[in-house]
């Protein structure tokens, strides 16, 4: 927290991956589908054909940014949805064709949680790929793994905790190569925020989108469909959405997503460059002044999200420097939002191989568009203060253990 010169105090809010503030120009394209024009698209009368107009539009505005066809994208409340559309849509679809799905175990809970309970109901045979040393999945270990029973593959493209990109082009390739039946989603919720991500440098039959990780509402999001992707619809008893998804629509929330997203993609440059910069700034100060903290997630910046830091510091629970943090006037996280109150180590470093005890010790700071050197500053004047007054609390500081070493 610093004092501004007005006298207020400052927080500081380095979570961006969790989730963004709405963009005052958001709000603005939002408001009149909140106020006047509220009317149910479906109804007839010509107030509700203006409101299907604008939800149209909004559908013609992303798809023309990621370059799909319109029909291609069906609206749903954010990133979850998506996540589990997609996979009980796939396996209920091709029921009897086969039920092996490839999936990491460093996945989104939006896609292990939905995974385990078809495995558990024995619709789905769930291969876990462990993830590559910097967090991304390995192209041959899917390629390894395929079957002739394989009917879908689910692999995000950008991961949330550690922000390692999957390059899921050459996944989707083999796959294809392999059987052209086999179904490709991937989960380009954190990727989406910052990357210029097409249907073509993806690729997938299936992708998830939300909102309010690019500075639009909470509760709004997509899955791209690709034109004969079997899919079957997992909320019924309605015909919005191609009969996919019943219920009647969110306008403001379409025509925030869609504002969010055409925003993004305008000042993309200027937000990549100033994200970058602050990422790169930590990444080379933060292990240079607290021992014992390593980096986690690619060294590669092409393979990393921007305004993206993950690390992993030895003898202090990362729980514990997020209090302290928090105290001090900085928002963090231990990884990702849905994981933080829980005393288990991270799934994605787990799966990584980082070491459970050193695990424990996570920490991810995300930068956004508005984030600014001082940000950047405040937390590397006031972190390695928080993670000293730590271990000087620990009664139990000890060497390393030797399989620490290669995480710093
Ligand atoms: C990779 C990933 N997938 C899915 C989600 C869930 O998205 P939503 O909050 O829109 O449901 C998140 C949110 O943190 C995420 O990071």
């Amino acid at each position: 927290m610093s004092v501004s010169s007005d006298g207020t105090t400052r927080r500081t809010y380095l979570d961006h991956a969790a989730t963004t503030a709405l963009d005052g120009r958001v709000l603005e394209a939002m408001m009149p589908y909140l106020t006047t024009e509220w009317h149910n698209p479906s109804s007839i009368y010509i107030e509700s054909q203006g409101t299907r107009r604008s939800i149209d539009s909004a559908r013609e505005k992303i798809s023309s940014i990621i370059g799909s066809h319109p029909d291609e994208i069906l609206f749903t409340s954010g990133g979850s949805e998506s996540d589990n559309l997609a996979l009980r849509g796939v396996l209920e679809a091709r029921r009897g064709l086969g039920k092996h799905v490839i999936t990491s175990a460093g996945e989104h809970h939006a896609v292990l949680d939905p995974l385990e309970q078809l495995e558990r109901s024995g619709v789905a045979d769930v291969t876990r790929l462990p993830l590559q040393r910097d967090g991304t999945v390995s192209a041959s270990d899917v390629k390894n793994n395929l079957r002739e029973d394989t009917v879908l593959i689910s692999i995000m493209h950008a991961n949330n905790e550690v922000g390692a990109i999957t390059n899921i082009s050459e996944i989707t390739s083999l796959a294809k190569g392999y059987n052209d039946r086999i179904i490709v989603h991937t989960d380009a919720v954190q990727s989406m925020a910052h990357l210029p991500i097409t249907i073509d440098n993806l690729a997938a039959d299936l992708i998830t989108f939300t909102a309010h990780k690019m500075y639009g509402p909470r509760g709004a999001g997509a899955l791209y469909i690709k034109s004969g992707t079997p899919l079957a619809g997992q909320i019924i008893g309605g015909g919005q959405e191609n009969s996919l998804r019943a219920g009647t629509e969110n306008t403001a929330a379409i025509v925030g997503f869609a504002t969010a997203l055409e925003i993004s993609s305008q000042q993309r440059d200027r937000d990549l460059a100033n994200e970058r910069a602050l990422q790169k700034m930590l990444i080379s100060e933060l292990p240079r002044r607290i021992p014992y903290l390593g980096i986690t997630g690619p060294r590669d910046l092409d393979k990393r999200l921007p305004g993206h830091v993950s690390c992993v510091v030895g003898f202090v629970e990362g729980e514990s420097i997020l209090l302290a943090l928090d105290l001090a006037g900085i928002a963090a996280s231990s990884g990702s939002a849905c994981t933080t109150g829980s005393i288990e180590p991270s799934h994605v470093l787990t799966a990584m191989g980082v070491p459970q005890d050193l695990a424990r010790g996570s920490l991810r700071l995300s930068f956004g568009r508005n984030s600014s050197v001082d940000d950047a500053q405040e937390l590397l004047l006031k972190l390695p203060k928080v993670i000293e007054r730590l271990r000087a609390l620990s009664p139990n500081i000890m060497e390393p253990s030797p399989d620490w070493t290669e995480w710093f």
